[in-house]
């Protein structure tokens, strides 16, 4: 055989073989999938789910994107009420009785609670090395959190984290911290309903990245791998943190689910940033995209040591209000594709008598319990394919946070009128920005951080 096809053969043999393990691998995901998912159903006596609409524009079942047909929400829930009727008027009473009441909804019918014994985490840093980003000096930082699994040897967990730091930084720096796109091989379940444009990794406009442009505000970047903490899927929900604080076993319907778990591990990695004299671990910022912009309001809400959250077309899950018929509906989370995001107790307001009226909480209440600090709400456009995360319904959850944030004795959004496409609503302490593009949040980057400067501030860097 000549040699030239030998060489043909041992690329594509090899490729063929990881393609079928890959396919191996999805089918397997699946099924386990299926089964946790019939688990979870079994244990909350429901038979039936009702079907999502499509993210697919021309399909017949396609989701609302008609504004008309979207505003069914006369039941929104005030977060200023208590649960007993009586109005909230002092920053005393919201931090003892609201907060708390709120936060005790979203744990136990949303996002699910995070166990007492949770094991410890020790950060190693893997290596140090001299680098460049974009033309910036930089000092990066590999490091691996390692979770104590002595009580289940068998299932580890090994938090993946990336951080830089500008080389010529005078004193500690702030960190923007990102829930990043990276997925381990046969990871990443595609849930069935998911629109095109969503499937795609985002893409940023041409122009300096994320990363270089943090770097010019003089602050750190950190990246997160969320599966290492916790899998996409529901087959995984026996595995990762969730699997090991369950000894691979399966969950009880009011605990933890992906999002929170990959919160869990961002607030573990603050917790590293605060034995790391490079960084000021009191202006750490959180920002994720998609799924994990949902996950950064959550690690917002739940974790007050976050200085400021850029929360990317979260859409529903995350800052979209769910009782808005408007893109992406409870169904579709409560679906097998997404029901590991959130507590297996969500799943019971997509079956029947239930609906999301009857979710005792709504996505503005989210917002409202990261207040007093700051969050930047970003979308796409509609009309270039992010309908399905609901611009609108993102940007009415933040007015509707603004009058906790003004008890607080901070700014809302100072309106109730959806902005133009383009226009930064950057008045208050919650911010909105839907940009002309599709399903990324890389055009409100720049936006984002000069909004950020005001918490941060600039820091300088010596230039080489
Ligand atoms: C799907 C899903 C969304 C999610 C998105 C993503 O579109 O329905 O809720 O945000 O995937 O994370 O890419």
């Amino acid at each position: 055989m000549k040699r030239s096809v030998l060489l043909l053969y041992s690329i594509l043999i090899p490729c063929v073989i990881s393609a079928q393990f890959a396919r191996q691998n999805q089918d397997s995901i699946r099924k386990l999938t299926q089964q946790d998912y019939k688990n979870m159903l079994d244990q909350l006596k429901i038979t039936s789910v009702r079907p999502g609409p499509s993210g697919t524009p021309t399909a017949p079942n396609a989701a609302n994107t008609d504004e008309s047909k979207a505003t069914q929400y006369t039941s929104l829930p005030d977060p200023l009420i208590l649960n007993n009727g009586k109005r909230v008027t002092s920053a005393r009473v919201w931090w003892k009785k609201r907060h708390p009441e709120i936060v005790e909804l979203f744990d136990r019918e949303v996002y699910g609670r995070v166990p007492a014994n949770v094991p410890g985490v020790t950060w190693e840093v893997l290596s140090v090395t001299s680098d460049t980003v974009g033309k910036i000096p930089v000092i990066m930082k590999k490091l691996s959190g390692h979770v104590d699994n002595s009580a289940y040897p068998s299932i580890k967990v090994n938090i993946d984290l990336t951080l830089a730091t500008p080389a010529g930084a005078i004193g500690p720096v702030p960190v923007i911290m990102e829930f990043g796109f990276v997925f381990p091989a046969g990871m990443r379940a595609m849930p069935a309903n998911r629109p095109q444009t969503a499937n795609t990794r985002p893409q940023g406009p041409a122009g300096p990245t994320w990363q270089q442009q943090v770097l010019e505000a003089g602050w750190a970047y950190a990246i997160l791998v969320p599966g290492s903490i916790q899998a996409d899927n529901g087959a995984g929900l026996r595995s990762g943190i969730i699997g090991l604080v369950n000894k691979g076993g399966s969950r009880m319907p009011d605990e933890w689910g992906s999002l929170r778990a990959w919160a869990w591990g961002a607030s573990r990695a603050l917790d590293y940033f605060e034995t790391d004299k490079a960084v000021d671990a009191s202006k750490v910022g959180i920002e994720g995209m998609s799924r994990y912009g949902k996950a950064a309001i959550v690690t917002m809400a739940y974790d007050d040591r976050f200085a400021i959250g850029f929360i990317g077309s979260s859409g529903a899950g995350g800052v979209k209000l769910y009782r808005r018929i408007f893109g992406e509906q409870v169904e579709n989370l409560a679906g097998s594709g997404e029901y590991h995001w959130f507590a297996g107790n969500f799943i019971k307001y997509a079956a029947d008598p239930r609906t999301q009226k009857d979710i005792p909480v709504d996505a503005h209440e989210l917002v409202a319990i990261c207040a007093p600090r700051p969050v930047f709400i970003s979308s796409g456009s509609p009309t270039n394919g992010d309908a399905w995360v609901d611009g609108k319904g993102m940007f009415l959850a933040g007015a509707y946070a603004s009058p906790v944030y003004e008890l607080l004795g901070k700014k809302g959004m100072g309106t109730t009128e959806m902005p133009p496409v383009e226009k930064a609503l950057v008045y208050g302490d919650v911010a909105y920005r839907m940009h002309s593009g599709g399903h990324t949040s890389g055009p409100n980057w720049p936006i984002f951080i000069e909004f950020a400067k005001r918490y941060l501030g600039k820091h300088d860097v010596v230039k080489k």
